[in-house]
């Protein structure tokens, strides 16, 4: 299996934290100690790299890792890596620690760095995905993406005992700056009476018939997704239109927020985050570079990187559908 060139294996997190990155940090660690394979963990994302902030980590290091949230390395959005000079002392760095490959764990932002970096330096590279958005090409799940549906769900269910108990409508903002996954499932599995995600053209007049039909079909409260990055305006607007238009309606806003972030991860991201660690390391060992490691159809499959920036997953429209048929 192994490539000799490959003698150490540098590991970061980078961009947004997300629950399963420890889990991913592990697989990779003990995937090159089950390889013989030298693994030398990265500080703070980028950052590390150009600060030499980094240390050997062996496959006990990582002990009791595998269900805690945020990430061990910590992460970051370095700005210094986006300037030559950054990336320059980073080839050096990389040089002076003898890293001869990268695992990235992170979302496009961070494969976008590592692949300019590549083509300038030469260092062989894998992204893996590492965000809790879901918004990445050339894989079915990011890691993060489970747990954080869990906690929004969990948190929407305590809205709507209290929604209910008042009879209020419930504008309830959830994470995805440029995304609908997390608002799209946690509204379904949550029984929103509206979604509001970037994806789809929303207007105030659909919204308000939405609530209307609710009224009129004998519900006494509801709750409306919406992403963070939703272009019709976001929750507290949302709410005042609500208010100018139907007077009478309670309305309440809640902002979800970085609770969506933290916490263990689930079964499901732990899974993830395991298979494609190891397929990372296994990956370079095997001279796969400038691609990233996804799960498609359960099975791992590697997609180059200029793939998995530029092209977006596209919103499932028959989950669309299925959110307006439940929502009679
Ligand atoms: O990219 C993941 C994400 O959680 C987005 O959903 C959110 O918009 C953003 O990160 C928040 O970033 P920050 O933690 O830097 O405020």
């Amino acid at each position: 299996m192994a490539d000799f060139n490959i003698k150490s294996i540098g590991v970061l997190t980078s961009g947004g934290d997300s629950p399963g990155m420890n889990t991913a940090i592990r697989a990779v660690v003990r995937s090159c100690a089950y390889y013989n394979i030298k693994c030398i963990g990265i500080r703070k994302g980028f950052e590390g790299l150009i600060n030499n902030h980094m240390s050997e980590l062996d496959a006990r290091s990582v002990k009791h890792i595998i269900n805690r949230g945020g990430t061990m390395l910590q992460t970051a959005r370095c700005q210094e890596f986006i300037t030559k000079e950054g990336r320059q002392k980073s080839f050096e760095n990389i040089n002076y620690n003898k890293i001869d490959g990268l695992i990235v764990i992170g979302g496009d932002g961070s494969f976008k760095g590592a692949s300019v970096f590549y083509k300038e330096f030469g260092v062989p590279f894998i992204g893996v995905p590492g965000t809790i958005d879901n918004d990445i090409f050339g894989t079915d799940y990011t890691i993060g993406f489970d747990t954080a549906l869990n906690t929004a769900v969990e948190a929407i269910d305590r809205i709507r005992d209290t929604a209910t108990s008042h009879n209020r409508v419930f504008f309830v903002e959830v994470m995805g700056r440029d995304a609908g996954f997390i608002a799209l499932n946690s509204g379904i599995a949550s029984g929103a009476q509206d979604i509001l995600i970037p994806e789809t053209k929303d207007s105030l007049e659909a919204m308000f018939q939405s609530l209307e039909k609710s009224e009129h079909s004998g519900k006494n409260s509801s709750i409306i997704v919406v992403a963070e990055g939703e272009e019709l305006g976001n929750v507290f607007e949302l709410a005042k239109e609500t208010e100018k238009k139907f007077p009478d309606y309670d309305v309440r806003v809640s902002v979800l927020g970085h609770i969506q972030r933290g916490g263990n991860p689930s079964c499901m991201d732990r899974v993830i985050a395991s298979r494609l660690g190891v397929s990372a390391v296994e990956g370079l060992l095997e001279g796969k570079t400038n691609v990233m490691v996804g799960v498609r159809s359960n099975s791992t499959v590697f997609t180059p990187i200029e793939e998995a920036i530029k092209k977006h997953n596209e919103i499932d429209k028959e989950l669309i559908k299925i959110a307006e048929i439940l929502a009679v």
